[in-house]
């Protein structure tokens, strides 16, 4: 019950969706309904600039700090990333959005980065430099999502079930960035300041 209680607890902290409720308190509009249409940093930053931009990755960084910092402790250590998993699919799915939110990039930075500062900031420091060079942040973000979870796995993989997990977050991604891949493919991804 108590574990069941942790990823909900988990899920509802993801579900509070950072570019959602800052572009209904300051544009009065539905991110959703902007630029590529995702509940996430980069359409923040692409609809509503820097300054809110980055507001929004700092609470959708923050859940997974929450997430992994104050609610994954009191997981048995066997299922600890469950509660990196559950805090994504709160920010991806959020119920009261109709299921319609992110895809996890920033909330999984947030989570990684608390239990492996080192690693996290390794993986996010490559995906920063692959979406510099190819002018792509969904190469970036799946760059740092693909080594953080590397990393995660040796770290962590052999530990109970955390691998399920751990590879659940990286499908998740994947199948998330499902319209990226598709735009990269045929040369229309949105560039950087493009
Ligand atoms: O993490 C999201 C990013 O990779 C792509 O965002 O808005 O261009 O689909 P967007």
């Amino acid at each position: 019950m108590k574990t069941l209680l942790v990823f909900f607890a988990c899920y509802l902290v993801g579900s509070i969706s950072g570019a959602y409720i800052l572009s209904r308190a300051f544009f009065h509009k539905d991110i959703r309904d902007e630029g590529s249409g995702n509940a996430g940093t980069t359409n923040a930053v692409r609809v509503m600039g820097k300054k809110l931009g980055y507001t929004t990755f700092a609470i959708d960084v923050l859940k997974g700090v929450v997430a992994m910092a104050l609610l994954a402790p009191m997981l048995d250590e066997s299922i600890r990333l469950f509660a990196a998993l559950f805090v994504v699919l709160g920010h991806d799915f959020p119920f009261y959005l109709g299921f319609r939110g992110g895809k996890g990039i920033a909330t999984t930075f947030g989570s990684y980065t608390t239990l492996q500062p080192l690693w996290g900031g390794v993986a996010a420091i490559a995906g920063v430099i692959a979406a510099k060079v190819t002018k792509y942040v969904s190469v970036g973000s799946l760059t740092f999502l693909s080594l953080s979870s590397a990393a995660m796995l040796i770290k962590y993989g052999s530990i109970g079930y955390n691998r399920w997990a751990i590879l659940a977050v990286w499908l998740m991604g994947f199948i998330r960035h499902k319209d990226n891949l598709i735009r990269l493919k045929e040369g229309r991804e949105n560039k950087i300041g493009g």
